[in-house]
């Protein structure tokens, strides 16, 4: 009987812990869709950011260079190219074309980049520093030629400790399944809300 009692009694705990978690998750992300903000000088982490669009339902929003990167601009065995000279000076912030965001409207940010020397381009510093992004919920993701997100994921936290960083995830040729499993980890709450719709 003792027993039965004692089951019954954790199985509550665990039912009333398991509720106060998917209360937690729902305060932080609020009813608002995700933005997924991402730069992609040659296509590939933009395909990985209308993955996260389509399976959150989020709005996507492009970070576009006053100046677009060319070719030469992309290439790192010359010293002297843009993309070089822009990563040796941690203090460069290339020009973003001036296009409408109404930033206010979300909680929960995904921004993507590509990597350049193991870091994120200077335009995201660029887009962080031109946005109050104070409280939101920031969730990197990245593509690359193999390196991981860690070091940029640190750099940015490092640079800007006062924002809410998740840890991201480093997306090269992730399917739509585990850009779905991802998410489903992080925000348990935003695919059960669009499996409403
Ligand atoms: C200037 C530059 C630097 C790069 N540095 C790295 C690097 O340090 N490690 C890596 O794995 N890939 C590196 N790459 C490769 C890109 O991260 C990779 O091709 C990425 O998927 C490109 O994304 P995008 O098509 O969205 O621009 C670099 C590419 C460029 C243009």
């Amino acid at each position: 009987m003792n027993k039965i009692i004692l089951t019954l009694t954790a199985v509550m705990i665990l039912s009333f812990a398991a509720c106060a978690q998917n209360k937690g998750e729902k305060s932080m992300l609020t009813e608002n869709k995700p933005l997924v903000v991402y730069f992609s000088a040659t296509g590939t982490t933009a395909k990985a950011a209308r993955t996260i669009a389509e399976v959150t339902g989020g709005t996507l929003y492009e970070i576009v260079p006053q100046q677009v990167y060319t070719p030469d601009d992309l290439d790192w065995n010359d010293r002297k190219s843009r993309s070089s000279v822009e990563m040796n000076n941690p203090q460069a912030r290339p020009a973003l074309k001036d296009m409408k965001l109404d930033i206010a409207a979300y909680d929960v940010i995904f921004i993507g980049y590509p990597i350049w020397w193991n870091q994120a381009p200077r335009i995201i510093n660029s887009f962080i520093e031109s946005h109050d992004l104070k409280g939101k919920t920031l969730v990197p993701f990245a593509t690359s030629g193999g390196s991981g997100i860690t070091g940029s994921v640190k750099d940015l936290k490092r640079a800007y400790p006062d924002l809410k960083w998740q840890d991201g995830k480093l997306l090269n040729g992730a399917s739509r399944n585990t850009v779905q499993n991802w998410v489903n980890n992080m925000f348990p709450y935003i695919p059960k809300k669009l499996a409403m719709n």
